[in-house]
C-alpha cells in the first residue's frame, strides 16, 4: 500500500474549501489508490465552522483518508505537507481599494511562504487560488526561496475547462472531444482564452475548433468575453463564487501535475514565466503546458497571430501593474 501523502488546503471552512476537501478525501486529485492526510487551515473567526467541517470528513468514512489536521497554527497547517492548496485570502469587500486588499493578501501571502519553505516537505507542489491568483503565487514564490519555482503555480485551469466546455456547448459535442484550448496571462478579466490551436475529435478525425466553428466572430467576441467574465456571471446567478467547479478544477490541476497529462493534450497553468512566448520572465502567467514525470513543461513553437499578440501583452501588462503594486505593500 502507498504512504499517505499531506495535503494542505488553507481556507478550508470557506466556499471552495467545502468542496474540495471531500474530492480530495476520494481520490479525484492524486488518485484512487493515493491514501491522504488533509491539513487544513483556517483562521480564528472560522475555528469552529472548520471543527464543523472536520467533523463531516469523518462522518462520510473516506477509505482513503489516513488523517485529519484541522488547525489555526500555520506552522502545524505546513509540517511534512507535499501538496499545498492555497484557498485561503482576503476577500474583496466594497468600498474597499485594490491596494488594500493587495497589501492584506501580501502580507497572508509571504508568512504562508515562511512557514511553507521552513516545514513543509522539500518538493512541495503549491497551487494558488486565492485571488489575486498570480500575484499571491508571486509573492509566496518571493519568500519560498527554497521550494523550487517549478513548484508554484496558480490555477487558471477553471478557466481552461470553461473555454472547453463553452466550445463543447457550441458545437454540441463532448468536453472530452475538445483539448488544448489555453488560457494565457493573468486569473482576471484580461486573460486570454485562445482557441486557435484547439481541437475536436470527431468520426472523421481531429478538426481545428476554427474550422468547425466557423464564426470567427462569435470567437473572437462572446466566447472571448463570456470566459473571462463567467466567475461574476456565476457570483450574479449564485449570490456566491463558483465553488463547485474551482474545486474541481484545483484537482484537475494537481492531478494532472502528478499524473502527467495524455499524450498530444495540453492544459493551462498559472506557472512562472521563463520568457516563452515574449512574456516578461519573473511573472505568474498561465501558459500552455504538458505534464510528465511530476513536471510541467510549457508547450514551445506555437505560432501567435497580431489578434493573440496584442491580447497576450495587454494581460502580461497588468501583471506587471500587480507586481509593482504587490511590491510597493511589501515596504
Ligand atoms: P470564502 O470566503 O468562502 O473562503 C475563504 C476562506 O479563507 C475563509 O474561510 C476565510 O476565513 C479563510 N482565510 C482568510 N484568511 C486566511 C488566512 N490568512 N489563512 C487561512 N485561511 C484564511 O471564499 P471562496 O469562495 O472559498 O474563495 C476563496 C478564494 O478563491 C477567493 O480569493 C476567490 O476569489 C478565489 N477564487 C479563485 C478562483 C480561480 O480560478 N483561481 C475561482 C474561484 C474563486
Amino acid at each position: 500500500a502507498k504512504e499517505p501523502v499531506r495535503v494542505l488546503v488553507t481556507g478550508a471552512a470557506g466556499q471552495i474549501g467545502y468542496a474540495l476537501v471531500p474530492m480530495i478525501a476520494r481520490g479525484v486529485m492524486l488518485g484512487a489508490d493515493q491514501p491522504v492526510i488533509l491539513h487544513m487551515l483556517d483562521i480564528p473567526p472560522a475555528a469552529e465552522a472548520l471543527n464543523g467541517v472536520k467533523m463531516e470528513l469523518l462522518d462520510a468514512a473516506f477509505p482513503l483518508l489516513k488523517g485529519i489536521v484541522a488547525t489555526t497554527d500555520v506552522v502545524e497547517a505546513c509540517t511534512g505537507v507535499s501538496v499545498a492548496v492555497m484557498v485561503g485570502g482576503f476577500p474583496r469587500k466594497d468600498g474597499m481599494e485594490r491596494k488594500d486588499v493587495m497589501s492584506k493578501n501580501v502580507s497572508i501571502y509571504k508568512s504562508q511562504a515562511s512557514a511553507l519553505e521552513a516545514h513543509a516537505a522539500p518538493s512541495c507542489k503549491v497551487l494558488v487560488v486565492a485571488n489575486p491568483a498570480n500575484t499571491n503565487a508571486l509573492i509566496l514564490k518571493e519568500f519560498a526561496p527554497s521550494i523550487p519555482e517549478k513548484n508554484i503555480t496558480c490555477l487558471t485551469r477553471l478557466d481552461h475547462n470553461r473555454a472547453l466546455g463553452q466550445i463543447a456547448e457550441k458545437l454540441n459535442v463532448q468536453v472530452t472531444d475538445v483539448r488544448n484550448a489555453i488560457i494565457w496571462g493573468n486569473h482576471s478579466s484580461t486573460q486570454y482564452p485562445d482557441v486557435n490551436h484547439a481541437t475536436v475529435k470527431t468520426p472523421s478525425g481531429e478538426k481545428p475548433v476554427r474550422e468547425l466553428v466557423a464564426d470567427d466572430e462569435w470567437l473572437n467576441t462572446e466566447f472571448i468575453s463570456t470566459v473571462q467574465q463567467r466567475g461574476a456571471a456565476i457570483i450574479k446567478a449564485r449570490k456566491q463564487s463558483s465553488a463547485l467547479s474551482a474545486a474541481s478544477s484545483a484537482c484537475d490541476h494537481i492531478r494532472d501535475w502528478v499524473l502527467g497529462t495524455p499524450e498530444g493534450t495540453y492544459v493551462s497553468m498559472g506557472v512562472y514565466s521563463d520568457g516563452s512566448y515574449g512574456v516578461p520572465a519573473g511573472l505568474i502567467y498561465s501558459f500552455p503546458v504538458t505534464c510528465s514525470g511530476g513536471e510541467w513543461t510549457i508547450v514551445q513553437g506555437l505560432p501567435i497571430d497580431e489578434f493573440s499578440r496584442k491580447k497576450m501583452d495587454a494581460t502580461a501588462q497588468e501583471l506587471s501593474e500587480e507586481k509593482t503594486l504587490a511590491y510597493s505593500c511589501l515596504n
